[in-house]
């Protein structure tokens, strides 16, 4: 019999109103949170400029978003959903095509006792 080892990761009362937080762990910074009632873990970097995606929010359509130009991810994929916003909105398609093409690392998590554990 294979045992799994898990890590606790955060407590979901630590993650405050933004849902999201940046957690170090041993594949390096992730943006661990909760979406829809589920816990995920992502990179945490924007494939844009690079920003901390843990320190973005969860946005009312379950998605990442990035807390420097609003572009949004699919929290259970990891492809960009939309571009970078403001100043950026002009070429919010083109990054959503080049940099963001690429999805962000994904890692496997499950909820247990109040806090997100990376398993696996
Ligand atoms: S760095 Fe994330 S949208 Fe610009």
């Amino acid at each position: 019999m294979v045992e799994l080892t898990a890590t606790r990761l955060i407590g979901v009362d630590e993650l405050g109103t933004a849902s999201v937080a940046v957690v170090a762990t041993a594949h390096g910074d992730l943006a661990v949170g909760l979406s829809e009632g589920k816990p995920f873990a992502l990179s945490n970097r924007c494939r844009h400029l690079f920003a901390a995606l843990g320190n973005g929010r969860v946005a009312e359509d379950g998605c990442l978003e990035c807390p420097w130009h609003g572009a949004r991810y699919d929290v259970n994929t990891g492809k960009m959903t939309r571009g970078p916003q403001g100043a950026f909105r002009p070429l919010a398609g083109v990054v959503k095509g080049t940099a963001g093409a690429v999805a962000l690392a994904r890692y496997p998590v499950e909820l247990r006792d109040g806090a997100i554990w990376l398993v696996g």
